[in-house]
């Protein structure tokens, strides 16, 4: 099949689009490198380093034998949409090309408006285009577990039966999200629901949990590795611990800590993305998965890392900071995950195992969190309406980015070295 990932060069595009050629699979991307950029902004970097996306390719084609066609271009642009989805009609799209932090979301007015304009734009651009050039390639959307917030019923996968006033319905699973960008995700999903049903489209809207490792059977060489982010904006949770652990900053979970979520190995989401990849959604259909594999509190993360840290011979403290966000402490989560089983899925890697695996990785990189060690912890605030000030302070205290032998992008609109180009390169 011919794949487009938009997002190509982010943290899971990179591993999907290696797995992908691994299949057998055709695979061509799409990226602007606002990732990057957005990055060094808050003053941080990718723990692994991450060669230019020209490097990465050159690095696909020698390590793999396989070559990634390239666009660069910003999906906010629909005539570049357009074009590509003309030129290309893939198969399938796997759309990952969003912001995906909350907590940038949650900084200022402009965090928030970027975020939901660029979101919902860049979906609705590539419905649109898809309507028109390509009716028939399926899109696989990323949404987020996020979405539906934590009632305390079960949570459905996408939909439920309701019954109300003596009448029922199959109706979408309530959404209740705790951030401007997770909101930008019910909005998204909305617009995917809506246009599958108008133009007749193909879609699967993947409620992803959390996501954690840097390594895939692909990733055979550092060259290939993928992102690994752990300041406060744009690193998980359980990114963060560990970075914490390997520096000697406390361990920090939220509050009581008892907040759960849904977490999945990147290499068992590469599988679940690979699977919706390989079974479309009927033409009118929209269908969703709750991807993820076990839930979690933060608290069972801090102290699984804990333990791993103990067994390395690091010695690391567990504190509870007050939760900078808003949202439950303690509370009932059940979410529903059949659909992926259903089709062939199964967990191939347990938490434990690749949190010492990512802490392997981590401490030959130590030098690079030590060099931005005062990143991890918190400054934006859900309940501020300008979390700027808190962010500029620190910001000040953050020594100059420069890497031996992966030179940080340069400033700039798309903050990356490589050309912009509307053809794609191979
Ligand atoms: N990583 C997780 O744990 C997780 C969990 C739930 C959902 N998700 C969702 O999965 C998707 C991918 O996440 P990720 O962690 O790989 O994020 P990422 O930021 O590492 O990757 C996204 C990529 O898309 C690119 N991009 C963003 N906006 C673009 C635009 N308008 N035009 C072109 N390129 C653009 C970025 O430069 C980046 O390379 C996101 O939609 C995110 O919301 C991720």
């Amino acid at each position: 099949m011919k794949v487009l990932i938009t997002g190509i060069d982010g943290y899971s595009g990179w591993p999907l689009a290696l797995h992908l050629l691994g299949r057998g699979h055709d695979v061509v991307g799409i990226d602007n490198f606002v990732t990057r950029r957005r990055v060094k902004e808050v003053g941080s970097w990718s723990a692994t380093p991450i060669p230019t996306f020209a490097r990465r390719q050159a690095a696909v084609h020698e390590i793999l034998r396989k070559d990634i066609g390239f666009y660069r271009g910003d999906l906010s642009n629909f005539e570049f949409v357009r074009r590509v989805l003309a030129t290309e009609r893939p198969d399938a799209i796997v759309h990952l090309a969003e912001q995906r932090s909350a907590p940038y979301s949650m900084i200022d007015v402009h965090h928030a408006v970027a975020t939901q304009v660029e979101n919902l734009t860049g979906t609705l651009h590539l419905l649109y285009a898809m309507r028109e050039c390509s009716p028939d390639t399926h899109l696989v959307k990323m949404g987020t577990m996020g979405e539906y917030g934590t009632p305390n019923i079960d949570i459905a996968e996408g939909f439920f039966e309701v019954e109300f006033n003596g009448r029922k319905d199959r109706l979408p699973f309530p959404r209740s999200a705790g951030s401007w960008y997770h909101w930008s995700k019910v909005f998204d999903s909305g617009d995917v629901m809506y246009a599958t049903k108008i133009w007749n489209l193909r879609s699967t809207d993947v409620m992803q949990g959390v996501i954690y490792g840097i390594r895939t059977p692909e990733i055979r060489d550092d060259r290939l590795l993928t992102r690994f982010d752990f300041d406060e904006t744009w690193g998980t949770a359980l990114n963060r611990f560990i970075a914490q652990a390997v520096v000697g900053l406390p361990i920090t979970p939220y509050g009581r800590g008892e907040q759960r979520r849904g977490f999945i190995a990147l290499e068992d989401s590469m599988q679940s993305l690979r699977i919706a990849v390989e079974h479309p959604a009927s033409r009118g259909e929209y269908r969703v998965f709750n991807q993820f594999d076990a839930a979690y509190s933060v608290n069972e993360l801090a102290h699984i890392v804990h333990r791993v840290a103990t067994d390395l011979g690091l010695h690391p403290t567990i504190d509870h900071p007050t939760d900078p966000r808003v949202e439950a402490e303690q509370h009932y989560y059940n979410p529903l995950h059949d659909n992926l089983i259903a089709l062939g899925y199964r967990r191939t890697r347990e938490l434990e195992e690749v949190i010492r695996e990512i802490f392997h990785d981590l401490i030959r990189y130590r030098r690079r969190l030590e060099a931005r060690r005062h990143v991890i912890q918190a400054t934006v605030q859900w309940r501020s309406a300008d979390s700027r000030p808190a962010l500029a302070a620190r910001h000040a205290e953050t020594p100059p980015l420069a890497e031996k032998g992966h030179p940080a992008p340069p400033a700039g609109p798309q903050g990356s070295s490589e050309p912009a180009s509307a053809h794609p390169t191979a």
